[in-house]
């Protein structure tokens, strides 16, 4: 009913609204006051914490973005070879698992059954499993050694995005708790962060509030054949995350590419006129990352594209390559994804209500997939 949809045509659009207040309570309890991590309810022992040498991530679908973007901060912060792998293809190819290997599934639905065949056979090695979910009791956490809740609320849409934001606060927030409890990073540097991933919401608040021109833009793009998604670093598997969001609901084809990849092959795709959604970096610090992706979008500017900018207010410089700007609130590089990502929801949504489709059921899909 409209009551339950909160005044809004689709769950969905509920959902993407509900970002802000579903990040700020999967933080809630888990920060102190001086910018610690509070995580005492993760069931491992500081010492397990501590003998972990190898972390994996398993997850399908937006989970597995979630678990991409983790990689960036784990490694980062902790200093430990993390992997991401889909949980489809995991057990079938015999990882090296052992129990100082950690092993952290992500899934919304805590029911998704390529997750649990690779939770389960993680088990069977010997390594320590640790859940990300978002539904209380379900069998993924049930399974699992440990579990991080995120306070996301119920999802019904099936498209995923108010879990895939706060897959990634709690993946920020156990990256941040293992470099805490291993000594890799000084409880200043923690706070820092802290400090930052608190403030996030607020930003993404001021975000959903101008997403106006990213409504009339979705449906000039409606017709299109095709839409391509770039990004570096984080942006890669917030391109891919894009792109995923279009196929599923509004049933057209689009690919999301790593940008440094583009001129290795699918560059050629690009012609006159293609729209192509770029995710540019912060230019923040040296900006290195930022300024290849500025001039990946001026490779395929000059090939045709229609080139459709996010990056951070205040960088004045992209608007010269940009035939759409989409100015979204500053973030430090790490967390930039979960201002990112909203734009590219909001986009997907209204291109395929322009299309006429119905976001919150999308053909061929069901919510959680309970088979391998
Ligand atoms: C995302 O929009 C999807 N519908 C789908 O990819 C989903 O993320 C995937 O099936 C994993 O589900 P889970 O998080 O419940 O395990």
């Amino acid at each position: 009913s409209a009551a339950e949809k909160g005044g809004y045509d689709y769950f969905m659009l509920k959902e993407i609204a509900e970002q802000p207040q579903a990040i700020a309570d999967t933080l809630l309890g888990r920060l102190s006051e001086r910018g610690e991590i509070l995580l005492d309810e993760v069931r491992l022992t500081d010492q397990d914490l501590r003998d972990v040498d190898k972390v994996f991530i398993v997850a399908c679908g937006t989970s597995f973005h979630a678990g991409m973007i983790a990689k960036y901060a784990i490694e980062h912060w902790v200093r430990i070879p993390c992997e991401v792998e889909l949980a489809s293809e995991f057990r079938y190819r015999d990882p090296i698992l052992d129990r100082s290997t950690l092993v952290i599934v992500i899934s919304q639905s805590g029911e998704t059954m390529d997750t649990l065949m690779a939770l389960r056979h993680a088990k069977e090695q010997k390594a320590r499993v640790l859940a990300i979910c978002n539904t209380n009791g379900s069998t993924i956490p049930r399974e699992s050694d440990a579990v991080l809740y995120t306070h996301g609320g119920p999802e019904i849409a099936v498209a995923s995005t108010k879990a895939f934001l706060t897959q990634l606060a709690a993946c920020y927030l156990i990256g941040l708790h293992l470099a805490q409890i291993r000594g890799v990073m000084y409880a200043d540097e923690v706070a820092a962060v802290v400090e930052k991933l608190r403030q996030t919401p607020d930003g993404m608040r001021i975000l959903l509030d101008r997403m106006e021109e990213v409504r009339e833009l979705a449906r000039d793009l409606r017709t299109a054949s095709t839409i391509l998604f770039i990004g570096r670093h984080v942006g890669f598997p917030v391109a891919l995350e894009g792109a995923l969001k279009l196929k599923e609901l509004a049933y057209m084809h689009a690919e999301g590419f790593a940008a440094g990849e583009l001129k290795h092959g699918p560059i050629a795709l690009i012609d006159e006129g293609t729209p192509v959604v770029c995710v540019v970096p912060s230019p923040a610090g040296r900006g290195v990352i930022r300024d290849k992706v500025v001039s990946n979008i001026q490779e395929v500017r000059a090939r045709g594209a229609r080139t459709i900018v996010i990056a951070e207010e205040g960088d004045e410089d992209v608007r010269a390559f940009a035939d759409h700007l989409i100015p979204v609130p500053h973030t430090p590089t790490l967390l930039a994804p979960l201002m990112t990502t909203i734009p590219l929801q909001i986009l997907a949504c209204e291109i395929a209500t322009a299309r006429g489709n119905d976001v919150d059921q999308p053909r061929n899909l069901a919510k959680s997939v309970t088979v391998e």
